[in-house]
């Protein structure tokens, strides 16, 4: 498996040479799903006012393309500025639902000068799927296109 520090090279070089956030937003969510095939969803949700608006992804189509803060995992992450990991997303009451399949997930707040701007999301079709190790894979990736936005 590629190592965290070579994904988060890639990701860097991709920010160095993308026209624009949501192309780098797009290369980052399919670079993150090739390298780590156990993310099965990858996206970006934007927060404009008070609602999370879902922008480049990879995977199933959703019908969560609007978000408000106070819904979701999503909205938990956004709202709080942690990281939210869901081991079991049946057993918690916040998530809405995107695929039956899914069964883990991920989100990570994206700031810019220690604003939350939006949040990278993953989903796993495995339980418990995300680390500590892709936690800080993640952050990490993060906070590159947090300085990128
Ligand atoms: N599960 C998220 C909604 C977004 S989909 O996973 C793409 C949530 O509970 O906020």
């Amino acid at each position: 498996m590629t190592s965290n520090r070579a994904v988060l090279q890639s990701v860097s070089q991709l920010a160095s040479t993308a026209h624009d956030s949501r192309t780098l937003m797009a290369e980052t969510a399919h670079l993150l799903q090739r390298e780590r095939p156990h993310y099965h969803w990858v996206g970006f949700y934007m927060l404009e006012g008070d609602v999370l608006v879902l922008g480049p992804f990879v995977g199933k189509l959703t019908e969560h393309v609007r978000i408000p803060l106070n819904q979701g995992i999503c909205g938990a992450a956004a709202s709080t500025g942690e990281t939210v990991v869901i081991d079991d997303v049946t057993a918690d009451p916040r998530y809405l639902a995107c695929s039956l399949e899914t069964r883990s997930e991920i989100v990570v707040p994206i700031r810019r000068d220690g604003r939350v701007m939006g949040e990278l999301d993953l989903d796993s079709d495995t339980p418990a799927a995300f680390t500590t190790d892709d936690r800080a894979l993640l952050e990490q990736v993060a906070e590159i296109i947090g300085t990128y936005l």
